[in-house]
């Protein structure tokens, strides 16, 4: 049976990842901080910050997918969020690596998370390919560093994926609920100009571009992990309000509020740009939910 590690598990892209490759006939281990009594798969544990990991966790691994991180959304970014968001991902990724060097395991790929925060916090013309480089914004530094950690393994000639990924859009919890919240009240709204771009993926999408970079060995380096549909701020908000029968009236949230609410990480609310998925379709990839409005039927109603 092919075994696939994945980091971060119990979070929201992890839980629906593992339930699928579950499904999918995997034997599906976990590495986490803790482990839980009704975790149906086979569990591991460490602790980033010590630099220590159960070696056993990724004995005969064939593949490991690495979602672990500190959410990048919770918190204001002071000093010690930021280097505790850097560090659950980077030095995260390194422990991984030093355990599977020091295990001689021969893994087939290894498949790191990584965003779209990679091409910055900007609204701008440009459409964001696999081609372009890294910002120098906060998130966008997360990112390079994130994938550099990830390369280290494709030094050592192991198949290397990175799913820079948009905002997820599941059916309960995550961004979305939040998004849905104050339109369900009647007090919904575009956030700052809303004319900013806001980069999205269905969960079920997601979960199958993971599947594809553990089967597709053509697979390789980084990929885009959002929706073909480019959509602006306020338009998707308009369109929560059209799937659950709710009118989008207000005046958008002025950007000097998110400021005062959110500190620096109000950016991540308040700027985006269009981003390509052309590199993950031409690989062969099919979007079951391609369109905003198709992927919120399917999550609202
Ligand atoms: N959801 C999105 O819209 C989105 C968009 C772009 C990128 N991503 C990235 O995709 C990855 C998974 O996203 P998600 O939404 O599933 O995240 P999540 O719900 O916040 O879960 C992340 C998991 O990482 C582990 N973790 C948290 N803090 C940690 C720390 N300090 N040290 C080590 N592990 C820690 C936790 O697992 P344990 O408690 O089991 O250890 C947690 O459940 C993240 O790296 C995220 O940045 C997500």
């Amino acid at each position: 049976m092919t075994t696939v590690l994945v980091t971060g598990a119990s979070g929201l892209i992890g839980g629906h990842l593992c339930k699928r490759l579950s499904e999918e006939g995997y034997s599906v281990r976990v590495l986490g901080r803790s482990t839980s009594a009704v975790s149906p798969y086979e569990q591991f544990t460490w602790n980033v910050r010590d630099n220590v990991m159960d070696e056993n966790a990724v004995k005969n691994v064939d593949y490991i997918v690495h979602l672990a991180g500190a959410n990048i959304s919770e918190g204001r970014w002071n000093e010690s969020r930021k280097a505790e968001i850097v560090q659950s991902r980077v030095n995260s990724a390194k422990l991984l690596f030093d355990t599977v060097k020091n295990t001689d395991t021969k893994l087939k790929a290894f498949i790191s998370s990584s965003a779209i925060g990679y091409y910055g916090a900007q609204t701008s013309e440009t459409i964001f390919d696999e081609g372009h480089g890294p910002s120098t914004d906060f998130i966008g530094e997360v990112c390079k560093q994130w994938e550099e950690a990830a390369q280290h393994f494709e030094a050592v000639d192991m198949r290397t994926v990175m799913i820079r990924t948009g905002v997820v859009l599941t059916p309960q919890n995550g961004p979305l609920a939040k998004m849905v919240m104050p339109v369900k009240l009647g007090v919904g709204s575009g956030l700052g100009k809303g004319s900013q771009h806001l980069p999205w993926i269905h969960i079920e999408d997601l979960c199958n571009i993971y599947l594809k970079a553990i089967q597709d060995d053509a697979m390789n380096g980084p990929y885009n992990g959002v929706a073909p549909e480019h959509i602006t701020n306020l338009d998707f908000t308009k369109t929560i309000g059209k799937v659950i029968g709710k009118k989008v009236w207000m005046p958008n949230v002025p950007s000097f509020v998110l400021k005062l609410l959110f500190g620096e990480m109000a950016v991540i609310f308040l700027e985006g740009s269009r981003v390509s998925s052309k590199k993950i379709e031409k690989a062969g990839l099919k979007f079951t939910h391609p369109t905003a409005h198709a992927a919120l039927e399917n999550l609202l109603k």
